[in-house]
């Protein structure tokens, strides 16, 4: 949700700007913009509507310069448009900002403060730059002073600011509050960005910042000082990754690459998260928090929420405890009544949702104990937790979640057989999950081995499609959510998941001659009633598909999935669903990785 880089120290800042910033094009990508200077007076600002490669198509040899800040936006306010675009700068073209977040009391800053000055945009960013500018002109503050009393006028927004004064160019200043930022300490040279991935062509060592924080940078110092205006000591981290994990390598597209990769990730989660006797390898802490729960509340949104509602079922049958999810955006705001010692669980790929962190800051303020699993190492979700589990799937680009959620699913089996065998629960005791990955992974190689098939699926029957329905019962009904958005999201038909016993309450009055209807069906105990509502359908004209487990397949079904244990087998059937989301939206023309009006990390609530 907005992406910001910046560089001061080095020659090639044009080619790092440009190059953070397709890194960071999945976090939006409606327009973007950089802002150059050489120190000798030079100064170069481009921006575009579009992709990063409009940018880079605009940006000509004349733009140089070793200072610089960049961004790439997901439009909050003001349409897509250059003039909105960031960076955006003060009346007299001294100051250039980038922000990522949003700035609640914007209005109220510009009739107060602002009332003389000439708007260029839309946006509530303006406001930031010319503020600084105006405390500088007519209050005779220096740039920092002007930064801090501005910042100071912010009430409750959410921001990560990258500013450049072009007096003294060589110096950025960074603020944060609630938007991820991180600082990358670099040889002579120091930079700034959104995500670790934009800047590992130049350095591993990067620095977190908290919320309230304030940072002066130049290109060898880099002062950070807390709310209070306490210089802050901090140890940089690794980031132990080559920039080159994050290339498509051979695919057309990330999402492709990324389906491919799954049944690796389920390896490297049983060599991980288990033992050769198959004994789960988790953190005996986090197990023992977990056992003195007397209920679990699951907290994630869209792909991660689906992964949620796995984890109930899971959690339920093999540890026995009542296991609540819920949307972050909801439960924010709900106030939900809590049980006496809750656990939180927070699921999230990215580990920066704004949604999801809002209901942790919730949680921490109450002293309640969490976990977060997530694909991010030091993402926010991550550092405010109490416990963390990694995914360990490898940078997710694509901006449709395909290996988090498989990844999350099989985290959340490991956990629940730990916490199932803590509590000495026997069927936890029997469920060996370390075998069950080996053959999940298997499986999902079957299953992408025959993609063909599905392509033609695809072709023939959801392409054509304005509307189509996943149906399923009980753990199948979650996976057919997930389906669902996979293929709305990328493809733009319109779907829906449904239980598909209550299908016939009402649902199935869209149901049209020629419209796609998946039944999932894994579970023995409902298969029969599955096939029974697709055939409700069937009779109404849809034309309709089964995604069958080898073990209740009958002749006619269309793809059948290899038998694993009932309770993963979403490992599994979800695959096939991937897969006909990605070949429709590649038939239609789409651009499968960077669907229409999406970012792939939200971080505004
Ligand atoms: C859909 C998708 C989104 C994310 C959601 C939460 O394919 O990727 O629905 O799952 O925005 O993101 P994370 O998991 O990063 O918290």
């Amino acid at each position: 949700m907005c992406g910001i880089v910046g560089v001061t120290g080095n020659d090639n800042a044009v080619s790092i700007l440009l190059e953070g910033l397709e890194k960071l094009e999945y976090r939006g990508y409606d327009s973007a913009g950089i802002y150059v200077n050489d120190l000798n007076g030079n100064d170069y600002l481009v921006k575009r509507k579009g992709r990063i490669s409009e940018l880079e198509a605009a940006v000509g040899p004349e733009v140089h310069g070793s200072v610089g800040i960049g961004h790439t936006r997901w439009a909050t306010h003001g349409v897509v448009s250059v003039d909105n675009a960031h960076p955006q700068y003060s009346e007299d073209h001294r100051f250039y900002l980038v922000h990522n977040g949003v700035i609640e009391n914007y209005k109220e800053l510009k009739a107060k403060y602002l009332s003389n000055t000439t708007f260029t945009s839309q946006t509530d960013t303006e406001v930031v730059v010319q503020l600084v500018d105006r405390f500088v002109q007519t209050e005779g503050m220096t740039t920092k002073e002007a930064f801090l009393k501005t910042l100071s006028l912010l009430e409750g927004s959410s921001y990560a600011f990258l500013l450049i004064d072009s007096t003294d160019p060589e110096t950025l200043y960074v603020a944060k509050n609630k938007s991820p930022l991180l600082i990358g300490v670099g040889d002579g040279c120091n930079v700034v960005c959104s995500d670790a991935l934009a800047m590992l062509n130049v350095t591993h060592d990067f620095l977190e910042l908290h919320d309230g924080e304030v940072v002066t940078i130049k290109p060898d110092s880099v002062d950070i000082e807390d709310r209070d205006g306490h210089k802050v000591q901090r140890d940089t981290f690794h980031v132990d990754m080559d920039a080159q994990e994050t290339d498509k390598g051979p695919y057309p597209y990330y999402m492709l690459k990324e389906i491919d990769e799954q049944p690796n990730v389920m390896r490297k989660l049983a060599s991980l998260y288990t033992e050769e006797s198959g004994k789960p390898n988790v953190d005996s802490q986090l197990i023992n928090a977990m056992k003195e729960a007397d209920r679990l509340y699951i907290v994630g949104a869209g792909t991660s929420y689906h992964a949620g509602l796995v984890g109930k079922k899971l959690f339920e049958k093999l540890a026995h405890v009542p296991t609540e999810v819920h949307i972050a955006s909801e439960f924010a705001y709900d106030n939900p009544l809590l049980s006496k010692k809750p656990f939180f669980i927070f699921l999230s790929q990215s580990g920066e949702t704004a949604d999801s962190r809002e209901v942790l800051v919730n949680v921490n303020a109450n002293n309640y104990e969490s976990l977060t699993i997530t694909n991010v190492e030091n993402s926010t979700l991550f550092r405010e937790a109490t416990y963390t589990m990694l995914l360990h799937a490898g940078p997710e680009i694509s901006v449709a979640s395909t290996k988090a959620y498989t990844a999350q699913i099989g985290v959340e089996a490991i956990l629940a057989k730990a916490l199932g065998e803590a509590k000495e629960q026997t069927i936890a005791e029997e469920f060996d999950i370390r075998q069950q990955l080996g053959l999940v992974a298997t499986g999902m190689q079957a299953i992408i081995d025959e993609k063909d098939v599905i392509d033609d699926l695809a072709k023939k029957y959801f392409v054509p499609a304005n509307r189509a329905f996943y149906i399923g019962r009980g753990i199948d009904q979650t996976v057919s959510l997930e389906s669902a958005l996979k293929l709305k999201e990328i493809s733009y038909v319109q779907a829906e998941g449904f239980a598909s016993g209550e299908l016939k309450h009402g649902t199935i009055a869209l149901i049209e001659e020629g419209t796609p209807v998946v039944g999932i069906i894994t579970q023995k105990r409902t298969a029969n009633l599955t096939r029974s509502n697709l055939q409700e359908t069937e009779s109404r004209g849809a034309a309709t598909f089964t995604i069958v487990r080898k073990g209740l397949a009958e002749e006619d079904d269309t793809l059948i999935i290899p038998d694993v244990n009932e309770l993963i087998t979403p490992l599994l059937s979800v695959v096939p669903a991937q897969l006909i989301a990605y070949y429709t939206s590649l038939n239609k023309g789409l651009d499968v990785d960077r669907p229409r009006n999406l970012a792939k990390s939200v971080t505004v609530e």
